[in-house]
């Protein structure tokens, strides 16, 4: 038996964002980061707020800290929103669900609830129950998970995303492919996931490249951003994978962009979820005829299912270097030496990680240590 729910009203389009004149707020929280208060969009969001009153926290940073929510908690209580407006990549939106829990816990949850603005196409924190927040002694990143952490409602207008380089354009896309794939292969997945998952991965593989390359092409990224959300609305209903599980590690310890570190994982997990034994002539894993699927779904031909399922990872690599991201954790500048050190940790990072556990394999440590190194 399955539940899938989504509690998120969401609208989308160009000019979506006029939709926060209908909320009727009176007393604002806008969390954001220092980038996205000095944007164009910041000055439309206070336009289309009218005379409500504004108090803006952008103290959050990629991957927010519990040092940042616990700030965020603070200008919350001295400004007693009645809504809550989370504008910005995945960090922001992290960040004020992890305030409005907190607000929400000692009864004093904002009335209008919580309003997310995503300017990335790639976390899906607008239509999700959960939360990272990095701790620090252990530097962890933790997912928080709670039904009522869901924004109220999602604003996807794919202008917001036009500032976003190429670089985050690529990373944050590939955050929402894999997912799309990680969720199309979880132990948790289920015909609803599924149909999100599929149709998240048709509009990612027709437009990431189209986006990277195109930045005003904003139907390619109205595309992109509808398929971020689409994509976790399959993960919060199923699960994800040790793709994320290793890249909460690496992410926590070395600080580089959470796509970008999935990006460089991706195939090479997808090959060891495929399986090693099945994955070869004499038949494929039902793991391995997923993927087949979805290479079909985006138009990949072979002649057999097995040879379709490595078309999708030969595809995947294809797109990673065609939108300018390296395929190895060096590449992305981390010290082969220093990596090296970290692996035990890293892999003890990515055991206890709540991502793992519906990994359509279950890994061992060994395993976890072999992915690493072979991404090195
Ligand atoms: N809650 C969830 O369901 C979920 C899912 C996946 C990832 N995450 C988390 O999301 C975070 C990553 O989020 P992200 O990748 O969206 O990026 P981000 O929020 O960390 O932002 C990265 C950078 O992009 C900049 N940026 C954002 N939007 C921009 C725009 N439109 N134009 C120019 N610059 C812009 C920001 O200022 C920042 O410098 C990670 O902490 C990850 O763990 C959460
Ligand atoms: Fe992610």
């Amino acid at each position: 038996m399955t539940r899938f729910h989504i509690a998120t009203t969401i609208h989308q389009g160009k000019g979506s964002l006029s939709h926060l004149a209908d909320i009727g707020a009176q007393r604002v929280l806008v969390v954001t980061d220092s980038f996205m208060a000095t944007t164009p969009t910041m000055d439309a969001v206070r336009r289309h707020l009218g005379r409500a009153e504004i108090t803006v926290y952008d103290g959050v940073t990629p991957d927010p800290t519990v040092t940042e929510v616990s700030a965020g908690v603070e200008a919350y209580l001295v400004s007693d929103p009645d809504t809550v407006i989370a504008l910005g990549g995945g960090s922001p939106l992290d960040a004020a669900k992890a305030i409005c829990k907190v607000a929400a816990e000692h009864g004093d949850a904002p009335k209008n609830g919580l309003v997310a603005i995503p300017s990335t196409s790639g976390s899906g924190s607008e239509v999700t129950t959960f939360a990272v927040v990095t701790s620090h002694n252990p530097t962890r990143k933790m997912v928080l998970v709670s039904d009522d952490m869901a924004p109220a409602m999602a604003i996807l207008d794919p202008e917001v995303t036009r500032t976003l380089p190429k670089s985050m354009t690529a990373d944050t896309g590939m955050d929402a492919m894999t997912h799309a794939l990680e969720s199309y292969v979880c132990t948790e997945r289920n015909d609803f996931s599924d149909a999100f998952a599929e149709k998240a991965s048709q509009l990612i593989f027709g437009n990431i490249e189209t986006a990277c390359r195109e930045p005003d092409n904003l139907e390619a990224r109205e595309r992109m951003h509808n398929a971020s959300a689409m994509a976790a609305m399959a993960f919060d209903n199923s699960g994800l994978g040790i793709v994320h599980s290793i890249s909460h590690a690496l992410g926590a310890r070395f600080g580089k962009p959470h796509g970008r570190l999935n990006a460089v994982l991706l195939p090479t997990v997808m090959e060891f979820n495929a399986g090693p034994v099945t994955y070869g002539p004499h038949g494929i894993s039902e793991v391995a005829d997923r993927y087949a699927h979805i290479a079909h779904l985006i138009g990949l031909e072979a002649s057999t299912r097995r040879n379709l399922a490595l078309a999708l990872c030969a595809e995947i690599r294809r797109i990673r270097t065609a939108i300018g991201i390296p395929d190895t954790l060096t590449g992305l500048g981390i010290d082969k030496a220093e990596l090296k050190a970290a692996i035990p940790d890293l892999v003890a990072g990515a055991l206890e990680d709540t991502c793992t556990p519906p990994n359509p394999v279950a890994p061992t440590a060994d395993d976890l240590a072999g992915i690493i190194a072979k991404v090195s």
